[in-house]
């Protein structure tokens, strides 16, 4: 199928392409709005885009044009932390998205425990196996006056906590961490099927050209796939 994405609503937006570009890492966002009110909630809209200088960036939307707690947070105080969910804190963070008032507390609806941050006011998920403490570097606006949509936070980190015994050194521990993904849908994965693939350096690219089947065929958009 190819398919005109301007030409589809919300909700089949939302199940194509959060089905499509899969697994997404979690961040769980704390913040603090102007008025000193915390929230948490989660965000698969998430990634590293650089890590020198370290900068990552969420995307929290709108519910009916009107920006959901985070963003309205983020874009009064600047400053969020991301704690990483694994496997322990899947259900909770999965509690934390649940729509409730502006002053709700959903580290108590979580059961989780509000750990101080050393640079920003919001504090991080004292169970979460590694957070990010960050300060916002900007914000678009992805909507438009007709169509309200997304706000992308893009933020450099100032300080990174991890738990000691999921790090090797300076090396994250997969296995310890045990961290979780967010697939299309209501469905989530674990990190723990895993393989590895070596770089290929310009030696190598002949026989790798040797073992993987090459392609005959070159599609072109409209053809049937
Ligand atoms: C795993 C997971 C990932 C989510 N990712 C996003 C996201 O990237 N953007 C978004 O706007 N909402 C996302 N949501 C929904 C928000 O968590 C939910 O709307 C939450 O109530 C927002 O909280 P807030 O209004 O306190 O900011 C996600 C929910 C879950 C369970």
């Amino acid at each position: 199928m190819l398919i005109d994405p301007t030409t589809l609503g919300r909700q089949e937006l939302n199940r194509l392409v959060n089905g499509l570009v899969a697994p997404r890492p979690i961040a769980w966002v704390s913040t603090v709005g102007e008025d000193g009110s915390c929230n948490l909630a989660p965000f698969s809209f998430f990634n590293a885009f650089s890590f020198d200088p370290p900068v990552v960036a969420v995307g929290p939307g709108q519910r009916s044009g009107v920006p959901k707690d985070s963003l309205r947070n983020i874009r009064e105080t600047g400053e969020l932390t991301v704690s990483l969910v694994d496997e322990e804190l899947a259900e909770r963070a999965n509690l934390s998205s649940a729509e409730v008032d502006y002053d709700a507390d959903e580290w108590e609806l979580a059961g989780v425990t509000p750990a101080p941050s050393v640079d920003v006011r919001p504090a991080r998920v004292a169970e979460s196996p590694a957070a990010f403490e960050c300060r916002v570097r900007t914000v678009v606006d992805l909507g438009t006056a007709e169509r309200p949509a997304n706000g992308l936070v893009i933020a450099m980190v100032t300080r990174i906590h991890v738990r000691n015994e999921a790090l090797d050194g300076l090396v994250p521990r997969p296995d310890v961490l045990r961290l979780v993904g967010r697939l299309g849908g209501n469905l989530w994965c674990t990190t723990r099927d895993r393989f590895a693939l070596e770089r290929p350096t310009s030696a190598r690219v002949e026989d790798v050209k040797r073992d993987v089947p090459q392609r005959s065929v070159v599609s072109t958009p409209g053809s049937q796939e």
